[in-house]
């Protein structure tokens, strides 16, 4: 996985899946259940390490992602979070005249350290857990898709009331992202100090801008991120993850300066292949064809295979793998791949 980040093509792609520690697997109810809170599985060492292991356990992916949530930050930002059976993320939704306080409150990374200080243990403890030969990645979400979750305060399905705030609130909301960018920095930071060897910037929400909201929301904050990480750890390696940017996803790379792109399975193969000659790419398999299995999967994973096949690749979904797909599909899954 490092040398395809550093650029090296390999014939069997290095693979692991976007949310490979879920519920999909027996195993994660069953410690879920044990955890209480989603939050608390977040904040307990042993828990999220156990969780992390998991799918390595189960199926020898080539990376490993730390277990825990993007909304991590706001959470220890001081904008609560809670999760729901069934709704996902439920926040107090921060109004405009609230964003001078969440800015100025939080100057500091001294004021997470202690919420986050968890976390850090679990990316130490993941790290001495795994086979050397496995990777580990870290992630944080880009700014853009953070915001959209403490404006909503729940999920939506077109962040309608980010894009509104951004647009009545242009200067203010600019600050909330940059105060965003900087303990996310300072986050990604710590956690290669802890031990990851790349990390992921999950910006989940890029589809929904227009032109010059991308590249103000997205692109900006990002380049931010990247150069802050990149100032204390010149080598970082970072994936950048613009699902759904469509047409925005070229320049992305060479804008905002990450080391790969993870591509959303709308991404055309052709163009694909353009983005592969800049910089690595990761994807981008549809995940409904992981929960059809049978043909839609073994058509599916040789056409990733052969659009993406002739450079830098890192074999993934183009987004999370949902609670409905069988086990024995991401067997199927890896034996495609790799055979
Ligand atoms: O990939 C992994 O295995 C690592 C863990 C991980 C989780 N969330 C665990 C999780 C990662 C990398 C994330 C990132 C994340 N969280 C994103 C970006 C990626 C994406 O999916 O777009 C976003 C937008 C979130 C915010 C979030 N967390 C939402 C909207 C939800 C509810 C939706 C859902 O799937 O239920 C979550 C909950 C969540 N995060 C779960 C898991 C395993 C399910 C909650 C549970 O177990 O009860």
């Amino acid at each position: 996985m490092i040398e395809v980040l550093d650029g090296k093509r390999h014939t069997v792609p290095p693979v692991w899946i976007m949310r490979q520690a879920g519920r999909y697997l027996p195993e994660y109810r069953e410690t879920r259940k044990k955890a209480g809170s989603f939050l608390d599985l977040c904040y307990s060492p042993e828990l999220a390490i156990e969780v992390t292991m998991q799918p390595i356990r189960r199926f020898g992916f080539d990376a490993s992602i730390l277990f825990s949530d993007i909304l991590v930050i706001p959470d220890a930002m001081g904008r609560k979070v809670r999760f729901e059976e069934g709704r996902g993320p439920i926040l107090e939704p921060i109004s405009i005249e609230e964003v001078d306080g969440f800015i100025s409150g939080n100057a500091e990374w001294e004021t997470l350290a202690g919420r986050l200080q968890p976390v850090l243990e679990a990316v130490a403890g993941i790290r001495s857990a795994l086979p050397d030969e496995t990777t580990l990645l870290g992630f944080c979400g880009a700014p853009w898709t953070v915001a959209t979750y403490m404006i909503a305060g729940h999920s939506t399905s077109d962040q309608a009331p980010a894009r509104l705030f951004a647009h009545r609130h242009g200067e203010a909301f600019k600050a909330m992202l940059n105060v965003l960018a900087d303990r996310s920095a300072d986050y990604l930071v710590r956690q290669f100090e802890a031990g990851a060897d790349a990390v992921q910037i999950f910006d989940s929400w890029a589809g929904v801008l227009d032109p010059a909201g991308f590249e103000r929301h997205c692109v900006g904050p990002v380049k931010r991120i990247v150069e802050s990480v990149r100032a204390r750890i010149p080598d970082a390696r970072i994936i950048g993850f613009p699902k759904g940017a469509g047409m925005n996803y070229r320049g992305y790379a060479e804008k905002t300066g990450v080391t790969a792109i993870g591509l959303d399975w709308t991404v055309p193969p052709g163009f694909a292949q353009e983005l592969q000659k800049q910089v690595p790419v990761q994807g981008n398999l549809d995940p409904t064809r992981l929960v059809a299995g049978g043909r839609a999967l073994d058509e599916g994973v040789d056409e990733v295979c052969a659009a993406l096949g002739s450079g830098p690749h890192v074999f993934n979904l183009g987004h999370g793998i949902t609670p409905d797909t069988p086990v024995a599909h991401v067997e199927q899954l890896l034996k495609r791949v790799r055979g």
